[in-house]
């Protein structure tokens, strides 16, 4: 793999072994461990829209294995501003870096940027489109919980039509044979293009304008924020915002195994009644980004990781 931009950049074997990698990495995430395998290497991060977890945990990633970062900083302060286009942008970076980490306000922007680059680029969000470094992440933090990923039923709720983590992850899943609901308010579905597109897959999707019905028998259970950023028009938001919020008691039946996990930033879709629940696993989930991303850098950057790390020093 060089770039990363959409999950079809992957294969299940590689997803599996990426995985692995992960979990072998969990000690130097932790600071137990210090492992130098990226020194001397340099990560771009070019956020043009906000980002705390993605743009955080690859510099994390990055850090904890020796290598260092330079980052675009507020695009108020770049020359972004003065009319750079995204290709020059690129050009440039592209020379003072070893692996770039991008997110764009623009779907498709980050397979533009690989094409204008020749160092690998990392999607870390593009518009509505692909979010695949988040699903690897997901996919972590339900292999870890579930001890598999095949054959789970998971519920995707929320924004599904300008969810980017829900568009990469669903693809995913059922690569893996998951089985999906899709819970939303009706103008926020899942965009026909990619239910078609699974099902032609052979994908098992139930579709739902209902939460509290599915979650009794879910394994995975993943709450979305509605993206209001990406409503052309404020009172379209206004007539789903708060749809749907999930509460500890909503939990009361489901299964002792279920894992609610969110991307987040969350706004109101999960009280915090529910971190103190058993099945909480958000804030689990955003360390997880840090591993996943050790291990996709040096993928992405062609470096082994050795198969015995050590624990604690
Ligand atoms: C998500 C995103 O940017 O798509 N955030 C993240 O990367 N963890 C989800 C969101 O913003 O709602």
């Amino acid at each position: 793999m060089s770039s990363l931009i959409t999950m079809d950049d992957l294969s299940n074997d590689e997803i599996q072994e990426v995985l692995e990698t992960a979990e072998r990495l969990l000690p130097v995430a932790r600071g137990e461990t210090y492992l130098p395998l990226l020194q001397g290497r340099i990560l771009g991060n070019l956020f043009f829209e906000p980002s705390t977890r993605t743009r955080m945990s690859f510099e994390t990633a990055m850090k904890r294995l020796g290598g260092d970062v330079v980052n675009l900083g507020a695009v108020a302060s770049s020359s972004v501003v003065k009319g750079e286009t995204l290709y020059d942008t690129i050009r440039m970076v592209d020379g003072y870096t070893d692996v770039i980490a991008i997110r764009h306000p623009r779907q498709g922007a980050a397979q533009y940027a690989a094409d204008a680059a020749d160092v690998p680029i990392a999607n870390g969000g593009d518009g509505a489109g692909h979010h695949p470094t988040q699903t690897m992440l997901d996919l972590f933090t339900i292999s870890q919980a579930h001890g598999r990923l095949n054959g789970l039923r998971v519920v995707l709720a929320g924004d599904l039509r300008y969810g980017r983590t829900v568009h990469s992850l669903a693809h995913a899943l059922v690569r893996f044979d998951c089985e999906l609901v899709f819970a939303s308010p009706s103008s926020l579905r899942m965009p026909e293009e990619i239910t078609s597109d699974l099902q032609k897959h052979g994908a098992n999707i139930i579709e739902s304008e209902d939460l509290l019905n599915h979650i009794d028998d879910a394994d995975v259970l993943y709450m979305t924020r509605i993206q209001r950023e990406r409503f052309p028009d404020e009172e379209e938001y206004k007539k789903v915002s708060g749809s749907f919020k999930l509460t500890a008691r909503d939990l009361a039946n489901a299964k002792q195994e279920l894992i609610v996990m969110h991307p987040l930033p969350r706004v109101d879709e999960i009280s915090p009644d529910v971190d103190a629940t058993r099945h909480a696993r958000y804030f689990e989930q955003a360390f997880n980004g840090v591993v996943t991303r050790m291990a996709l850098l040096c993928k992405m950057l062609d470096v082994e990781v050795p198969a015995n790390i050590g624990g604690a020093a």
